[in-house]
């Protein structure tokens, strides 16, 4: 049974309301591709009205301004304690409106109650340095909130966007907009709802559902905004960019694309390599930043690993996302599905071996049978394009030099990984290959507790770990004159 959808407006100031404009957009559940509800289409007014209310929330005299650290992070404490008693329907909200398999949905909800417990018992630990400067003098430095937060969020794993980001803003006492994915706006809004259960004073938490050029960009624009979080593709982290400079000069940090090579070198152990390659690319449907999209295995161990990468994929049950046993579900609408196909048929076009897959499945919903493209090269689109779907591709290699480089011969720089059983070959690709986060032997594995970003243009600044808050801060330093020494 679909899970109850409770909230479908706008929240702000701690009311749900309608768009300024009246307008309302459908929202689709990608298991059958059918609506399941309209919801308030907010744009550069309600935008305005949003900004306005998390500006009041961080007045110097506001509730939550003169609260105590620990009594946010208390709060937040609370609503971690909501989504836990809620995860179960927001599993199966997500699901519903993201077409995230269910028993992932469930696991990334737990991920989620952690990550705010991690984040929010850093609330009364925002302290500064005291500085022996020449002269006489005591100087100190304070970390405050950096202002009102615009938070703009993908569609493909919503709940943990949202968590993250708004928890971390909190943690450090901003007030925050957020704008979830035109996609994906259920959970974001039972989320507010809860934050509002937990305590969160009015006009602290904002959210505006809508589209990028209507409401994403009045966010990005607007004068009252310190600082845009996103996460997205690199295509639009580079307009925000471009955006957070043009009136005032906003904070951002970008979370963004990636096309992270995965290296098998020929010592690795295939019967754990094949399995996490796999899931490495395929998990969520491919939709994932941290994709391994690019296998890079080494010559004398390819064709046995591409002959059991085959028959590891033929053996994904593709389906509906609420079944137990159903490994991956749909895209998440018709237009990725169509670009993934396409992806496919250019493999196919450029002279990639299709092994097994890269079909649509059934005709309602957005399902494709996962892919697996054997001598793939370089130069291939599909070994340079982010593709976001189920698709791998595995390229040859005869030496470890020789494939840094070609690992690294890429814009993007957010994760990479190895499977060796060699400890050189570790070292060596640990410290040379360009991206935020590598794997030894594993991949995908991993939570609040490290920082996470890319390098070039995957991104700007880093989120999780225990320097995530402060990019929600500005650093202060005072300089006192003393009594002069007697
Ligand atoms: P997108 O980057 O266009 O959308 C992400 C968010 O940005 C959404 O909330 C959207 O409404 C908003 N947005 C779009 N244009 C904006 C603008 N000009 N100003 C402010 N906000 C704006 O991503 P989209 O179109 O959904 O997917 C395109 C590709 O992006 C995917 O194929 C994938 O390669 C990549 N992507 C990467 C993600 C990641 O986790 N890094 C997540 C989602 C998509
Ligand atoms: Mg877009």
């Amino acid at each position: 049974m679909a899970p109850q959808i409770k909230y479908t407006k706008l929240f702000i100031d701690n009311e749900w309301v309608d768009a300024k404009s009246g307008k309302t957009f459908e929202t689709r559940t990608p298991s059958t591709g059918s609506v399941i509800a309209k919801v308030a289409e907010g744009d550069k007014a309600d935008i305005d009205l949003a900004v306005a209310a998390a500006k009041r929330a961080f007045h110097r005299n506001s509730e939550w301004r003169l609260m105590d650290a620990s009594q946010r992070g208390r709060i937040l404490n609370k609503f971690a304690d909501l989504v836990e008693r809620d995860a179960q329907y927001l599993a199966e909200l997500e699901s519903a409106n993201n077409g995230m398999v269910l028993t992932t949905a469930v696991a990334f909800m737990s991920s989620a109650v952690k990550s705010v417990r991690y984040v929010a018992s850093l609330a009364d630990k925002i302290q500064g340095d005291t500085i022996p400067t020449d002269g006489n003098t005591m100087t100190y430095t304070l970390k405050q909130p950096i202002g009102v937060c615009g938070l703009i969020l993908p569609w493909n794993v919503p709940v943990l966007m949202f968590i993250n980001k708004v928890t971390t803003a909190l943690t450090a006492g901003c007030t925050v907009v957020v704008k979830p994915a035109e996609q994906t706006p259920l959970t974001a809004l039972a989320l507010a709802a809860l934050l509002v259960e937990a305590g969160v004073p009015k006009g602290v938490v904002n959210v505006v559902n809508g589209f990028g050029p209507g409401a994403g960009v009045a966010l990005t624009h607007h004068n009252d905004v310190a600082k845009i979080s996103f996460t997205g593709s690199a295509e639009v982290g580079k307009l925000i960019q471009q955006a957070a400079g043009k009136n005032n000069l906003k904070r951002v940090t970008l979370e963004l694309g990636g096309k992270s090579p995965l290296i098998i070198m020929n010592d690795a152990d295939l019967n754990i390599a094949v399995p996490y390659a796999a899931n490495a690319v395929f998990f969520n449907q491919g939709q994932i930043c941290i994709a391994a999209s690019r296998l890079f295995v080494q010559s004398g161990i390819y064709d046995k690993f591409v002959e059991a990468a085959t028959n590891y994929a033929k053996s994904i049950k593709v389906g509906n996302p609420a079944d137990a046993s159903t490994q991956n579900g749909p895209q998440i609408d018709e237009e990725m599905m169509k670009k993934v196909l396409k992806y496919i048929e250019t493999g196919k076009k450029e002279g990639a071996k299709l092994m097994v897959g890269g079909k649509r499945v059934g005709c309602s919903g957005y399902y494709i049978q996962p892919a697996v493209f054997a001598d793939v090269k370089d130069d291939m689109t599909i070994a340079k394009e982010e593709i976001f779907g189920p698709v791998q591709s595995i390229l040859k290699f005869e030496t470890l030099e020789e494939v840094i480089d070609r690992a690294n011969d890429t814009s993007y720089g957010l994760a990479a990984g190895i499977f060796t059983t060699n400890l050189d070959n570790a070292l060596q690709y640990t410290r040379h290959v360009e991206a935020g986060t590598v794997w030894v032997n594993a991949y995908l594995v991993g939570g609040v507790q490290s920082p996470f970003g890319g390098f070039k243009d995957s991104g700007i600044g880093r989120e999780n770990g225990m320097n995530c808050v402060d990019s929600y801060l500005e650093v202060k330093t005072v300089v006192m004159s003393l009594p002069k020494k007697f």
